[in-house]
């Protein structure tokens, strides 16, 4: 009969059906583009596993649909003072809102990215798992906390979140962990696990004699790398510690250069090489220095961590490295091979890249200033800048990586406006943004605004802008050099004294980019911003604000900040 037949139906199909339509909602929250991979590479894997997957950035997401949601995984990281990246900001103000849904039938799960050497590690994921739960969420898995060295607990985390949601349901198992950890939708075997062996074609100090600022231009070799990039993506270099630093390491906490010691996947190493090239010593962060005071536990390094004396444990890690621990604390006569296990893997650095592919096929460019600065009486050193600054020469090699940055792209279209906001070394991206659109014949006006200290020595690739300029590549430009006049003049002056046409530009569809300091610069060019839609297009200081929170949802307004 009918029935019969349909019941027939029902079993054939509804197995298969139910493991298949499993829902799970991907979101991410990302500045650096760290969590969108992730993601990306995750809903990837959970497709192949026959989940029904929505994948989108939380600027993206329709929070009133978040109450359909069954299962919900989020990605996000932390950047600044414990901010939330830009993409993640409306939706996380959304869940921290009296608007919020109650959300009793969701499950989720946080996977945090971010730093451990600052104060608010993962703040941003620890809010978000926070708040699910307060709103009903049930955890799928705890939520994992990845210091920079982030690729091994994430891979865990899908791993475990996998194994929950299959739970009950049987979904044909394909793929493994080790799918996760490889990179999809690249070309190149070259990955931040398996870094490019680069060589450097070029060196050059931009600054002019007498400056107080040395920046470099690297130019840098891919041939044979498959690797590719686009203007406004990033480098990611691995920098070796200064062999200065290591050495005197070495010598006050009475070890031997030459003694073996565990250093990861390299296996052994001779302890100057592990602390050359595997480990940071230039960093104290909190689980460091509670690793260190169980190690020696008379040193009096206990006492400084115990409740109540926060800000004094804060304000001692700030500034202080390896060599300052061994010395205040007198850490000597622990064997290196156990003080080294408490050491985080030296981290690489991210570059914006500025050149433009389509100008240099086959090479990367990037400009780096040399952080230098005296503190107790010691020199101190950025670890990757000083080692380009000073012992990198053309010929040698460097190990580097592509880091992809959706959030920093040139509009689609190529008539569209841009408008460029670089001063120091936040200008590289640009140098890389005109390239492209010489090379490739856009028609939009471009607009940058550039500040450094003085114009004489400090005007980074001045005759690149100027032909530019000549050219038409580059519509307009205006400058701001801080230390030339009696009153300094920063960026957003200039903005504010052009700010009808400004104005005009952001009417005319314009996108804003913002790339260099975080806290000073970009902080007050968003208000420069806001007091010029105030100004010239009568908003309410409310309605400014959410003018520019529009506009980095449309990606008319980007920012590369650190
Ligand atoms: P200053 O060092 O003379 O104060 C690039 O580093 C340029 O950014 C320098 O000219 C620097 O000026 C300037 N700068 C410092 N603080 C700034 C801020 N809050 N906004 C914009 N530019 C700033």
């Amino acid at each position: 009969s009918v029935g019969a037949v349909s019941a027939v139906n029902v079993q054939a199909v509804s197995a298969p059906v139910s493991a298949i339509t499993k829902e799970v909602t991907v979101l991410f929250g990302s500045q650096t583009d760290n969590a969108r991979r992730l993601a990306k590479k995750f809903a990837k894997r959970l497709e192949e596993l026959g989940f029904k997957v929505v994948l989108s950035a939380m600027s993206d997401f329709k929070p009133n649909t978040l109450k359909k949601v069954e299962n919900l995984l989020v990605l996000v990281s932390t950047h600044g003072e414990g901010e939330p990246p830009d993409n993640a900001i409306s939706f996380y103000e959304f869940l921290h809102s009296k608007r919020a849904p109650v959300l009793s039938s969701l499950r989720y799960s946080v996977l945090a990215l971010g730093d451990m050497s600052y104060e608010f590690f993962c703040k941003t994921g620890k809010d978000f798992d926070v708040r699910l739960e307060e709103l009903g969420g049930k955890r799928i898995v705890p939520r994992t906390d990845c210091d920079v060295d982030f690729e091994e607990p994430a891979a865990e985390w899908m791993n475990a979140v996998i194994a929950a949601l299959e739970e009950g349901t049987p979904i044909h198992a394909a793929g493994n962990a080790e799918a996760v950890l490889a990179e999809t939708g690249t070309e190149s075997e070259y990955s931040r696990s398996n870094p490019f062996y680069a060589e450097v074609l070029e060196n050059l100090n931009l600054n002019g004699r007498g400056s107080d600022r040395e920046t470099r231009h690297l130019e840098l070799s891919l041939e044979g790398s498959n690797l590719k990039y686009e203007p406004g993506d990033s480098l990611g270099v691995y920098p070796e510690n200064h062999p200065r630093l290591v050495d005197e390491l070495i010598q006050a906490a009475g070890w031997k250069p030459e003694e073996p010691v565990p250093a990861g996947k390299s296996g052994e190493l001779p302890l100057r090489e592990a602390l050359l090239r595997h480990y940071e010593i230039t960093v104290l962060t909190k689980p460091l220095l509670e690793q260190a005071a169980a190690l020696a536990p008379g040193s009096g390094l206990k006492e400084l961590l115990a409740p109540g004396r926060e800000q004094e444990l804060r304000a001692y890690a700030e500034d202080r490295d390896l060599l300052d621990l061994v010395q205040d604390y007198a850490l000597t006569g622990i064997p290196a091979a156990n003080f080294v296990k408490i050491l985080r893997k030296l981290p690489a650095r991210l570059y914006s890249i500025s050149s433009s592919p389509e100008a240099y096929p086959d090479e990367v460019h990037i400009t780096v200033r040399a952080v230098r600065y005296e503190t107790r009486g010691r020199d101190r050193y950025g670890v990757c800048s000083v080692q380009l600054a000073e012992r990198i020469q053309p010929g040698d090699k460097l190990p580097l990586f592509i880091q992809s940055n959706s959030n920093f792209k040139l509009p689609e279209n190529p008539d569209a406006p841009v408008i460029m906001i670089g001063p120091g070394t936040g200008v590289a991206p640009f140098r890389a943004f005109l390239g492209e659109r010489e090379e490739t014949g856009a028609q939009g006006k471009t607009w940058l605004f550039y500040g450094d200290q003085h114009f004489s020595t400090d005007f980074l690739y001045q005759v690149e802008w100027q032909r530019w300029l000549k050219e038409g590549v580059l519509t307009r430009m205006d400058v701001a050099f801080s230390r030339d006049t009696d009153k300094k003049v920063y960026v957003q002056h200039r903005m504010l004294e052009k700010a009808s046409e400004l104005y005009l530009w952001l009417q005319e569809g314009a996108v804003v980019y913002v790339c260099g300091d975080e806290k000073k610069m970009a902080h007050d060019v968003h208000k420069a911003l806001a007091a010029i839609l105030e100004q010239e297009g009568g908003l309410s200081p409310e309605a400014a604000a959410e003018y520019l929170t529009q506009m980095q949802q449309q990606k008319r307004y980007q920012r590369d900040v650190y």
